[in-house]
């Protein structure tokens, strides 16, 4: 696809998978079409599917937090998911559909040229970095892969249930700032 209205479109009328049937909205992502900076969720959860929007219910507004915590807001970065229609009650996408849906995001990716991809856990990260990707070890560690710098953090609905995990992600976060001051032209 050679432009972001083709990809759009034909997401918007995507049928590939099941998903297709059991969706309210397709959540194609969002944001600055030069933003140097993807973060990559899962896949919708409810008020997402409502919306059409990437990360608008808690997780989101946690989300919002972090991008702070980086230096970041949504007037900067690109927000997309792993799949773009609500997996039924929020379970995690299957591989098949994950792998229907991988084309969009790879178009999104191509056209945006991001330099940093941050993985919004681990479903992202074991799909985009690597498939045995362990996210409690690997979080906040950087590969380049394709002139691209990626990292995987704990995906903010884990940080909801599991307080523990936040000093370790405050950490990852301030190191995502250090890269982006590195290697992004005006994000900061
Ligand atoms: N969780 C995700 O992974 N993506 C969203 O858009 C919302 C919640």
């Amino acid at each position: 696809m050679k432009n972001w209205e083709g990809l759009y479109a034909a997401c918007m009328s995507c049928q590939n998978c099941p998903l297709a049937q059991t969706r309210t909205n397709v959540v194609f992502g969002e944001g600055p079409t030069n933003a140097e900076v993807m973060f990559i969720g899962e896949g919708p959860g409810e008020q997402e599917d409502r919306t059409g929007r990437p990360f608008v219910g808690r997780g989101g507004q946690l989300l919002d937090e972090m991008l702070g915590i980086m230096g970041l807001d949504r007037s900067r970065v690109y927000i997309a998911n792993m799949v773009k229609c609500r997996p039924p009650g929020n379970r995690d996408p299957l591989a098949e559909e994950q792998e229907a849906c991988i084309g969009y995001l790879r178009n999104q990716v191509a056209l945006l040229r991001p330099k940093i991809i941050v993985c919004l856990g681990r479903i992202a990260a074991m799909k985009l970095i690597r498939p045995d990707f362990k996210i409690t070890r690997e979080h906040g560690q950087w590969v380049e892969k394709a002139g691209v710098q990626m990292t995987a953090i704990y995906h903010p609905a884990a940080l909801l249930r599991d307080l523990s995990k936040r000093p370790e992600t405050f950490a990852d976060l301030k190191s995502i700032r250090e890269h982006i001051q590195a290697v992004c032209d005006h994000t900061l």
